[in-house]
C-alpha cells in the first residue's frame, strides 16, 4: 500500500479532527502518501481529494466538527454511485481508506469493500455511542460533558423558580447520552428508547419527589424515547395530570454535536488513528477499531453494524437509587 485516503462521513462529532490528524501523521510516519477526501462519500464520488502531509493537520486536534466536512450521501447507496467512487479512487492511485463515522458510514464502507475489494478500516465517530465493538465512540465524552454543563445551568434557573424541566437530548435510537448525563446531572427521571416505564411511573415519581420536599426537578428525555410523547406533549401531560408543577422544556439540539473535544476524545482519536493505519498496512481490512478495557481492538465492520450496544443496566439502578 502506497497511498491511503481518509474521510469523515455521517453526523459529525467532536474528536473527528483529532482522528484525521492521527491518520495523516501516522501515514507520514510510515512513509505512506495520504489523500484527504472532502465531504464524505459525496466527495469520493466527485473526486474531491487533496494530498495532505503532516503539516496539513496542524492546530486541529482541539477543534470540534471536521475540517474535511461531512455528508450523508444518497448516491453512495446506489451501485452506480459506488462505481463512480471506485473509479475516482483508482484514478487517484488510492489503495485503501480510513472512514471516520457511524453505522451508516460503515454500512457503505462494507458494501464498497465487498464490491471492489478495497482495503478499508473504520473509526467510530458519533456522539451517540451506539456502535458495537467499542466501549466509546469519538465525541460521546465531549457531548456528554456539554449536556451535563447545560443541565447544570438549567438546574440553576429551575431551582430559582421551583420548576420542572423536560430536557431533550440527542439519541435517536439509544439512550447512552441521556442515561449518563441524567446520572451526572442528578435528573429525577431519565426517559430512554431502551426502556419504556410508562407515563404512570413518571407521574408517580414526580408526585413522590414533590412530597419529599424537592422544589425543582429535571427529567432528561432522549429524542428517541418510547413514551410516545415528545417533550412538549410530556409538558402538557404533566400540567394536566399534576398541576402542582410549573413546567418548562429545553431542547439542547445541535450544541451537543459541536465544541472543543475533551482530552479523553483527543487521546482516543489519536490511538484509534494510529491503529487504523497500522492495521490497514498489516493487511487488515473491513474492520473497525474500537476500545475495550482500554485496549485498542479490531471488530469486523459487519458485526459493528449488526450488533447492538446495550444500555448500562447498572447505571439505571444507580439512577433509581439516587432519586430517592
Ligand atoms: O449524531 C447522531 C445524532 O446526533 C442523533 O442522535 C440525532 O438524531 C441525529 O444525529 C441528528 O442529526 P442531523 O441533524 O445531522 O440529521
Amino acid at each position: 500500500i502506497k497511498k491511503l485516503a481518509v474521510l469523515t462521513s455521517g453526523g459529525d462529532s467532536p474528536g473527528m479532527n483529532a482522528a484525521i490528524r492521527s491518520v495523516v501523521r501516522t501515514c507520514a510516519y510510515m512513509d505512506v502518501e495520504v489523500m484527504a477526501i472532502y465531504r464524505g462519500y459525496q466527495g469520493m464520488i466527485e473526486g474531491d481529494f487533496v494530498l495532505f502531509n503532516a503539516r496539513s493537520v496542524n492546530n486541529i486536534i482541539n477543534k470540534g466538527g471536521t475540517i474535511l466536512k461531512s455528508a450523508r450521501c444518497q448516491e453512495f447507496r446506489t451501485p452506480e454511485g459506488r462505481k463512480k467512487a471506485h473509479e475516482q479512487l483508482t484514478r487517484a492511485g488510492i489503495d485503501g481508506f480510513v472512514v471516520i463515522g457511524g453505522d451508516g458510514s460503515f454500512r457503505g464502507a462494507s458494501i464498497f469493500h465487498k464490491e471492489f475489494g478495497t482495503p478499508v478500516i473504520g473509526i467510530p465517530g458519533t456522539i451517540d455511542n451506539d456502535i458495537f465493538g467499542t466501549q466509546y465512540t469519538l465525541g460521546f465524552d465531549t457531548a456528554l460533558n456539554t449536556v451535563v454543563e447545560a443541565i447544570d445551568k438549567i438546574r440553576d434557573t429551575a431551582s430559582s423558580h421551583s420548576r420542572l424541566f423536560f430536557v431533550e437530548v440527542m439519541g435517536r435510537d439509544v439512550g447512552h447520552i441521556a442515561l449518563n448525563a441524567g446520572v451526572a446531572a442528578g435528573a429525577e427521571e431519565i426517559l430512554i428508547p431502551e426502556e419504556n416505564l410508562g407515563l404512570d411511573r413518571l407521574l408517580d415519581s414526580l408526585k413522590r419527589s414533590k412530597k419529599s420536599g424537592k422544589s425543582s426537578s429535571i427529567v432528561v428525555v432522549a429524542e428517541g424515547d418510547k413514551t410516545g410523547k415528545n417533550v412538549f406533549e410530556l409538558k402538557e401531560y404533566v400540567e394536566k395530570n399534576l398541576p402542582v408543577y410549573d413546567v418548562r422544556v429545553s431542547v439542547l439540539g445541535h450544541i451537543q454535536r459541536g465544541g472543543v473535544p475533551t482530552a479523553f476524545d483527543r487521546v482516543l482519536a489519536s490511538r484509534m488513528g494510529v491503529r487504523a493505519v497500522e492495521g490497514i498496512l498489516e493487511g487488515k481490512t473491513n474492520l473497525m477499531v474500537g476500545i475495550m478495557d482500554n485496549q485498542i481492538v479490531f471488530t469486523p465492520i459487519d458485526e459493528a453494524i449488526k450488533g447492538h450496544t446495550k444500555i448500562d443496566r447498572e447505571l439505571i439502578r444507580v439512577s433509581d437509587i439516587m432519586t430517592i
